[in-house]
């Protein structure tokens, strides 16, 4: 499996005929009018025709579609592979396939031994049998034994010792991004730029980031070239979460459950002068390299589950990385922010260069030109506007 291959098969089965909550949806024209978004709170055992797991049935659509992203990532599969035709107008979600039928015995699998040998704590997923293959390997391959060493992380910092204080890390950034007034004075901001895509696709786009202090934002995508290619938004208002993906399976959809608080950390952070209140229970591990920066790992977590590694270098003392992981039964859904090219802007410096990556895709962008405290009209973080 490529990195794009997944999104791109969910791009096209967008546009075919998808049968979703009962709704038959015949041709694009057609799927942007009609297909239903599922009510934000319905439980996916009852907005879909045939998910009975214990531990999946529970989930919010926005989570139980995360947990769809995990299992395919952890196989190394496509949704294809287990839902045939996903891609193309034949896709059957519903039909029960040899492949789908394991992974629900697998499901309640990983639920049994967590519970059973590690007292409930989420400790095996699916990840850590299959690693990226459908049939997991048993036997070490003796080229590993006596090769590099093993970079894998455990999404849980474990404390450093001998390391600067969580106080001290922000207190640094704080002051390498422009100091504490600065940061205390930005209210809201605006970037611009050009989506440069990943592997080939998703770029020729042009994106805005807005961001209303406190915890409001809204990233949007257009491809003014190619409009068949349709609108991305991504809204937090601080209370509620939209996501707009013409490429994903869901067109539209409000967010919810753990996701909804992901959506709210990328919003807090683009305020760092109040970083420290954007979680809680910080702790300070051993430093780690990232993109070739020496950095500082701080992990704090949040509602719902929520947890977050954050990576400063330790040079510049800029934040370079932010992973963001919500808590699905069969593992955590890991969501990336990479940030680079800092340049000031009235006194602050801001990331012009961005990635987000997220287990169905991932979007780079080169921002050209931020503006600092502009007005910014509150309708754009309303529900963005169907087609
Ligand atoms: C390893 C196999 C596997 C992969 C890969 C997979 N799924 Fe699933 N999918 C399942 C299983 C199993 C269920 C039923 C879960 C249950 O019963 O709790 C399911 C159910 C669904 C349903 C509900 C269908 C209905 O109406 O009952 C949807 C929608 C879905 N998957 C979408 C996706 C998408 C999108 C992807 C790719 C990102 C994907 N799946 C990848 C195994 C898989
Ligand atoms: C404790 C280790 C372990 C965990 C955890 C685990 N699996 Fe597996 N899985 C296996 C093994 C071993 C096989 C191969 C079984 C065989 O050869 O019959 C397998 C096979 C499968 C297959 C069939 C692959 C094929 O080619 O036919 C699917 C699908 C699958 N697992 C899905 C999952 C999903 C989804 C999860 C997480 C909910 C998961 N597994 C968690 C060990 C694990």
């Amino acid at each position: 499996m490529k990195l794009w291959s997944r999104p791109l098969m969910v791009a096209v089965t967008a546009l075919a005929a998808v049968s979703l909550f009962g709704v038959a949806v015949v041709d694009r024209a057609a799927a942007q009018a009609t297909q239903a978004t599922p009510p934000a709170n319905a439980t996916a055992g009852t907005a879909f025709k045939n998910v009975t797991t214990a531990s999946l049935k529970e989930l919010t659509v926005a989570d139980f579609l995360g947990s769809m992203g995990v299992m395919a990532a952890a196989l190394g599969y496509d949704c294809a592979d287990c839902h045939p035709g996903a891609g193309s107008d034949k896709v059957d979600w519903v039909i029960d396939t040899e492949k789908k039928k394991t992974a629900r015995k697998m499901v309640d699998m990983v639920t049994g031994i967590n519970k059973n040998y590690f007292a409930g704590v989420q400790n095996v997923t699916c990840f850590t049998c299959h690693h990226g293959r459908d049939m997991p390997a048993t036997t070490i391959a003796l080229d590993k034994l006596y090769g590099s060493p093993n970079d894998e992380h455990n999404d849980i910092v474990i404390p450093g010792q001998g390391e600067p204080s969580v106080d001290q890390i922000f207190d640094k950034y704080i002051a390498a991004l422009g100091g504490a007034q600065k940061l205390n004075g930005l209210t809201s901001w605006v970037a611009t730029g050009a989506s440069i895509g990943y592997g080939g696709l998703g770029g020729g786009g042009s994106f805005q980031i807005f961001a209303k202090a406190p915890d409001s934002r809204a990233v949007i995508i257009e491809f003014k070239d190619h409009p068949e290619r349709g609108d991305s938004t991504r809204v937090y208002n601080g209370k509620v979460g939209w996501v707009k993906s013409p490429r994903g399976l869901l067109s539209e959809y409000e967010q919810t459950g753990n996701e909804l608080e992901g959506a709210r950390l990328d919003a807090l952070l683009s305020f760092p002068g109040r970083i420290k209140s954007a979680l809680n229970n910080w702790r300070v591990g051993n430093p780690d390299d990232v993109n070739g920066h020496d950095c500082e790992v701080v992990q704090g977590r949040g509602p719902k589950g929520l947890l977050a590694t954050l990576y400063f270098d330790r040079q510049t003392s800029l934040l370079v990385r932010a992973v963001r992981y919500s808590l699905s039964p069969i593992g955590r859904v890991p969501t990336q922010l990479d940030y680079d090219d800092y340049r000031v802007v009235e006194g602050i410096k801001f990331p012009f260069k961005y990635t987000f990556s997220w287990l169905d895709g991932k979007d780079a962008f080169q921002i050209n030109d931020v503006k600092v405290n502009v007005p910014i009209e509150a309708a754009k973080f309303n529900k963005p506007a169907g087609k």
